[in-house]
């Protein structure tokens, strides 16, 4: 891990998704979070005050050291793990979360088969994401951008197809918004709902 991965690019994960523009995706996302949750990606935990209190166990899956100790710090409980790989039985868990993070997991469709082998039958995979755009010319610009992007911001492509993902990994989705949030259009681009 190169030293700008090790200790500037977690701290500017941690403060740019703070941003309030954030907020109401994710208070509207995690109020349908219930019973075992695992959090996919989890960052420095700043989704843990969303939470309601139907939820009874929230477990967070964050692979870099440096996020995961802010999340701990945070007061969330943090396993070690790569979502293509997740360490925790199939069936175990009532609710997958990823906020923001599909755009970043090396391999998004493994770990999509990840959190449906790791969700019990008729859970919930709840999910915030931004991703590849419906407007033919701002899908040319996040083209044209993801293989910069991709090397400051973290891996993260701009131009990732979360609903395809979703389905391709065996889901159904149920509920899905769609919408770009103010901001440079490239990036904002983004897919809220709920799958089973
Ligand atoms: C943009 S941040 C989003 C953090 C948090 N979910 C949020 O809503 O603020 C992307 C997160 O995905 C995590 N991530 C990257 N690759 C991952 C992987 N293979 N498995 C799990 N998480 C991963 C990053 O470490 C980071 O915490």
């Amino acid at each position: 891990m190169s030293l700008y991965s090790q200790h500037v690019l977690p701290r500017l994960i941690a403060g740019a998704m703070r941003d309030r523009r954030f907020v109401p995706y994710r208070q509207r996302v995690l109020a349908l979070a219930e019973g075992r949750v695992l959090e996919i990606g989890a960052g420095s935990g700043v989704n843990l005050p969303f939470y309601s209190d139907r939820t009874t166990e929230i477990v967070g899956l964050e692979p870099h050291p440096k996020l995961r100790a802010m999340a701990e710090r945070a007061g969330l409980r943090v396993i070690q793990g790569s979502a293509e790989a997740i360490p925790l039985d199939s069936a175990s868990v009532d609710c997958v979360v990823t906020t923001w993070t599909l755009c970043s997991i090396p391999d998004a469709a493994a770990a999509l088969e990840e959190m449906r082998r790791v969700l019990r039958p008729g859970g919930r995979l709840l999910f915030v994401e931004h991703g590849l755009a419906l407007d033919a010319g701002v899908r040319r610009w996040q083209q044209r951008l993801t293989p910069l992007w991709k090397h400051i911001a973290g891996g993260c492509h701009l131009d990732r197809d979360i609903p395809g993902l979703i389905r391709k990994a065996g889901f159904d989705i149920v509920q899905l918004e769609t919408g770009h949030m103010e901001g440079p259009r490239p990036m904002t681009f983004m897919y809220e709902g709920w799958a089973i």
